[in-house]
């Protein structure tokens, strides 16, 4: 394998231009390190598990370009995603003097790669990062596009910046460490990009889940392949979320909510989308956008997947207070994602009950939240 047989994405933005390479055996091969932005330190955010498995092989990756390679490893989950850990990561870059050139390293899932990112954007107003994506999920959505941030208890990623990678390594061989549960949870983020962008690739999902949950390297390959690309597509087009953008939230009003009003990390992000996205679809039915065949074929394949499509018991007033704080909240009226046609997504406000009445259909105890 070189660098060259890596399956490479392009990410284009008005501001940066970055390639995602994606192949098994990354870590091994120097080429895939090789012209990343230039400095005699670096450092390595990750967390234990992590740095446990790979931290080794990416310290030896990247020695050849850096004289001064050094580690920071932050508590690990999402409940440790805030202003703490983050504050780790500064208190580590100061006492090893790292200036403006320093080039942050993120090795991990989701939760590290969104930290590093804000790290990185706000360190000395912004040095140079690597995504280096170790779950499914990072590799197929979160170490793609620029969004890096912390949790507020009141709400998710509340707080962050933009700040776009210098390259996204996806190393394939990664996926075989990774907990049943958090492949699951991956999944729920790959079969977001068929009702949003792609039903021809929803209809490949649902011939290869089986292949993907068993791991079969070519099935990977795709999924991470086409979720990268539709997701440069968008993010090439509307990188700052002033409309397009909002289409990859698909089911992450809902989610959210679970994730906060569960408490951070009692719900992987990735079980609160897929359940979510059962919620937005229906909410589409309900809008006369969708047939209710689509929500149930969405719910048998997220079903399948290994994720939840019942949604915790919570009292319908905080339903509303949690999903009231969304960034895509305007004037206090909550908007949701919601799907016009399978493979076309759109951003509606919808009237309260409505809301209401379909988390009420799918809630864990029956009328509980009605
Ligand atoms: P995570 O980062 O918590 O990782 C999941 C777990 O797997 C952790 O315990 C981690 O230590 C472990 N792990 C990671 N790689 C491993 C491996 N190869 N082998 C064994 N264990 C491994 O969770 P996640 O699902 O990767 O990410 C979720 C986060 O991503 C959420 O905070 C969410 O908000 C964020 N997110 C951000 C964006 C974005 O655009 N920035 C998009 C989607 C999600
Ligand atoms: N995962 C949402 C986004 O990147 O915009």
């Amino acid at each position: 394998m070189t660098a060259a047989s890596a399956c490479t994405v392009a990410v284009a933005t008005p501001d940066a231009r970055y390639d995602i390479l994606i192949a098994a055996g990354l870590f091994a091969e120097p080429s895939a390190w090789a012209g990343l932005p230039a400095s005699a330190q670096a450092v390595i955010v990750s967390n234990p598990t992590v740095n446990a498995l790979y931290g080794d092989a990416l310290a030896a990756a990247i020695s050849r370009h850096h004289q001064n390679v050094s580690r920071v490893l932050l508590p690990d989950g999402e409940a440790h995603k805030t202003w703490d850990s983050l504050n780790l990561v500064f208190d580590h870059l100061l006492a090893q003097g790292c200036d403006r050139k320093t080039v942050l390293y993120a090795l991990g899932g989701g939760v590290v790669g969104d930290m590093a990112g804000f790290a990185a954007a706000t360190y000395m107003r912004g040095v140079p990062f690597v995504q280096v994506p170790t779950t499914l999920l990072a590799q197929v959505d979160s170490s793609v596009g620029g969004k890096t941030a912390i949790n507020h208890p009141l709400g998710k990623n509340m707080i962050g910046a933009f700040h776009q990678p210098a390259r996204v390594l996806c190393d394939l061989d990664t996926l075989d460490t990774l907990p049943p549960r958090e492949l699951s949870a991956g999944l729920a983020e790959v079969i977001k990009y068929g009702p949003i962008a792609d039903m021809a690739f929803f209809d490949w999902i649902e011939v290869h889940l089986d292949a993907l949950l068993a791991r079969d390297r070519a099935a990977l390959a795709r999924a991470v392949r086409r979720s990268c690309e539709i997701k440069a597509a968008v993010v090439g087009e509307d990188e700052r979320e002033s409309g397009l953008r909002a289409i990859l939230n698909f089911g992450h009003t809902f989610g959210h909510a679970i994730e906060a009003g569960q408490g951070y990390g009692a719900w992987l992000h990735g079980e609160a989308v897929g359940c979510g996205m059962v919620l937005a679809a229906d909410l589409s039915a309900e809008l006369g956008l969708v047939p209710a065949e689509f929500v149930q074929r969405l719910a048998r394949l997220v079903q399948r997947a290994g994720l939840p499509v019942r949604a915790p018991a919570m009292a319908p007033a905080r339903w509303l207070e949690l999903m009231g704080v969304d960034k895509k909240a305007e004037a206090g009226a909550i908007r949701f994602i919601v799907i016009e046609s399978p493979g076309r997504a759109a951003l509606r406000q919808v009237p309260d009950e409505t809301v209401l009445r379909v988390i009420a259909r799918h809630t864990e105890t029956a009328g509980a939240a009605a």
